[in-house]
């Protein structure tokens, strides 16, 4: 059942869920699989050493699939910068128009994004109303609102998305998807709700089947809890949501005990180096890598397919359920399915009317289920 959204109608798409760009996973496999599947795949440019092999990944992955898909381009502060202009002019030259951008001072790149003919369509990835608000200035199209829950950068004001989307609405005037925690058709029906056109998905993506990282990544995320995940780079407010695994935790350590607070110290903990190798060889600990707290959600690898179908399903449940609480009769009142005594007739506990005499205090006490209630409180 097509959804119609501002976002399914914008990029051509029947299911409101995008999979965020993620290095070293955002290959051909992921994105086609999630665009065959109706949703929108994005392969990572900086995943491809240099711009030319990224212009190779897009025509490998159009051979996957004849839906649209996009591109993310992520502009990360660095002592040698990428040459995103390159990697920009290639995602034109290649014939893509829809972009997702993330990171510091997108200006340039989405000026040159838009100027193409026809221009592409930005989603900017930000986890501030400041700047989204500054994004908003810069044409994009949507913006994609990432919580604190989110894998990879939480930016530096622990917003999670109840606030954030519900401010995005409130605020920006430019339609949004919801990013960071979302596994399920629940949290797409809550996103939504909450005046999204669609959701963003990271995590949920990296653990199916077509995901090109090592099966034994894929199950430690099935077996981690919502509280897997370490924050680390604070320090230097760059601070990432990783997986929680023995780098993790000792890089946290160093940078909470350092008295230089020099990043050098730090640094060997989380090379991306290590970080990549871990999806290829399979070993948790090897290195550290991106996962949010969503992990908490995620109970099994199923194909793209099986999962943007669930979701969909999910989704469409979840809001018809929504729908139908609405009635025009005020419902007869009943817990756990048992209708309950009239809540106008006196209440009485075995020592009298509750309230008729002061000096028992016990008489104040009515019992609620598991619940004892008295005029000082209450205990399980
Ligand atoms: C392994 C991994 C790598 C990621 N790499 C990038 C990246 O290079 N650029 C980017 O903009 N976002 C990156 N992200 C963030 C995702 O695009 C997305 O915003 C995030 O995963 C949403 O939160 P969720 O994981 O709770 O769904 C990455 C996420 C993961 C899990």
């Amino acid at each position: 059942m097509p959804f119609n959204t501002a976002l399914t109608r914008a990029l051509g798409i029947k299911v409101p869920v995008v999979q965020g760009g993620m290095q070293w996973v955002g290959y051909a496999e992921l994105a086609s699989a999630v665009s065959n599947a109706g949703g929108l795949g994005i392969l990572t440019a900086l995943t491809q050493p240099t711009p030319e092999d990224l212009r190779k990944e897009i025509r490998r992955c159009r051979s996957m699939t004849d839906k649209p898909f996009g591109v993310n381009l992520t502009l990360l502060p660095a002592l040698h910068p990428p040459d995103y202009p390159a990697y920009a002019r290639v995602i034109l030259e290649e014939g893509i128009r829809i972009v997702e951008t993330a990171g510091n001072s997108p200006g340039p790149v989405i000026k040159q994004l838009k100027a193409a003919n026809p221009p592409c369509i930005i989603l900017h990835k930000c986890t501030t109303i400041r700047h989204a608000q500054s994004a908003v200035k810069l044409g994009v199209d949507f913006l994609s609102i990432d919580g604190f829950e989110c894998a990879g950068h939480v930016g530096e004001s622990d917003i999670t998305n109840f606030i954030l989307l519900s401010k995005a609405r409130q605020t920006l005037g430019v339609p949004f998807i919801a990013s960071g925690g979302f596994a399920d058709g629940q949290g797409l029906a809550a996103a939504l709700s909450l005046g999204a056109e669609g959701i963003n998905m990271g995590t949920r993506f990296m653990c199916t089947a077509e995901a090109p990282i090592h099966q034994k990544i894929k199950e430690a995320i099935v077996q981690a809890q919502e509280t897997d995940t370490e924050l680390v780079l604070r320090r230097w407010k760059n601070t990432s949501r990783l997986f929680r695994n023995k780098v993790a935790t000792e890089a946290v350590k160093v940078e909470r005990e350092s008295t230089t607070g020099k990043f050098e110290e730090v640094a060997p903990f989380v090379s991306g180096k290590r970080g990549r190798q871990v999806f290829l060889n399979g070993d948790k600990d090897y290195g550290v890598w991106t996962a949010g707290q969503v992990i908490g959600l995620i109970h099994d690898i199923p194909t793209c397919d099986e999962l943007v179908k669930r979701i969909e399903r999910e989704a469409v449940e979840t809001l018809s359920k929504a729908t139908s609480l609405i009635t025009d009769e005020v419902p007869q009142q009943e817990i756990a399915g048992k209708k309950m005594p009239d809540t106008n007739a006196e209440a009485t506990s075995e020592h009298g009317r509750v309230g008729e005499n002061v000096n028992n205090p016990e008489a104040q006490t009515l019992r609620y289920g598991n619940f004892e209630f008295s005029a000082s409180g209450y205990d399980c």
